[in-house]
């Protein structure tokens, strides 16, 4: 699958790019389903909000058949090379639960901030991408992003420790504010299925959700094989090691493994 010379533009210009339902029902019901089986589970990849719901399962690409179809998927891997001009390597992966009533925020940040502080990322050349597993709502805690702010670089940030159970390098509110009077503030919504690309230094956040609809999103980053990272701090199932290319599957590989599974099921 290629991007077109305008979707290009557009990502170069807002930061963001966002391709509704690029993945089936069919393929998005399995991964859901499948996430919910990782969630209940008790493993340190599983990390929990401050109530015990869960907010993020790590890694799940290296233990689990389906994720592992997701994170080779060539739908999603060949913009990314396309793109950056060479091959991509797994740097991170997360199933985002933003459980119905309990999930938590996700302050304003930038995540290359994390990724040069924390693992050493020589530069902002990782994607980020951001899978969605639930219908995503105006009013279940979207994703938000300020357009055209990864101009602006890398900012600086302090390490947040208190606000959620995840540690995050956050901005300051005069900071975003600014940002926001240049660029705005969008907050892609639709089915299960849509995958929203967005750089590195994109600033982005999301508000809790109160509502009973999960907010499941899958979120990735491809890094760019060049820019691997040289300093890594955090633990291997956070900021991954394997630094080979990614080397994608067949198109209808994830199809296949739904199917099998409903088969096997019934
Ligand atoms: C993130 O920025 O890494 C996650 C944001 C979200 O799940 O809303
Ligand atoms: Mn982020």
């Amino acid at each position: 699958m290629r991007l077109s010379q305008e979707q290009i533009e557009f990502f170069h210009t807002e930061g963001w790019l966002f391709l509704p339902e690029l993945f089936n029902p069919e393929e998005t019901a399995y991964l859901a389903r499948e996430a919910e089986g990782i969630y209940a589970a008790d493993r340190p990849e599983v990390w929990r909000e401050k109530s015990g719901a869960p907010r993020t399962a790590f890694a799940a690409h290296l233990y689990n058949d389906a994720f592992a179809a997701l994170a080779a998927h060539p739908r999603m891997i060949e913009p990314i090379e396309q793109l950056f001009g060479e091959g991509v390597y797994m740097h991170q992966f997360k199933i985002n639960a933003k459980s119905a009533f309990t999930g938590d925020v996700w302050q304003w940040h930038q995540d290359y901030g994390t990724w040069k502080r924390d693992d050493g990322m020589p530069e902002p050349r990782a994607m980020n991408i951001a899978i969605f597993l639930d219908e995503v709502m105006p009013i279940n805690g979207p994703l938000m992003l300020v357009p055209q702010s990864q101009h602006a670089g890398d900012l600086e940030a302090s390490h947040d420790l208190q606000t959620t159970s995840y540690p995050l390098w956050t901005l300051d509110e005069a900071t975003v504010t600014r940002l926001v009077k240049q660029g705005g503030i969008v907050a892609p919504t639709g089915k299960p299925g849509g995958m929203l690309m967005f750089h590195g230094n994109l600033v982005h956040g999301s508000a809790g959700n109160i509502t009973p609809y999960p907010r499941k999103i899958v979120y990735l980053t491809l890094n760019a094989v060049s820019n691997y990272i040289r300093t890594p701090t955090r633990p291997g199932y956070i900021a991954h090691r394997d630094f080979a290319p990614i080397k994608a599957v067949e198109d209808d590989a994830l199809l296949r493994l739904a199917r099998a599974h409903r088969e096997a099921a019934e």
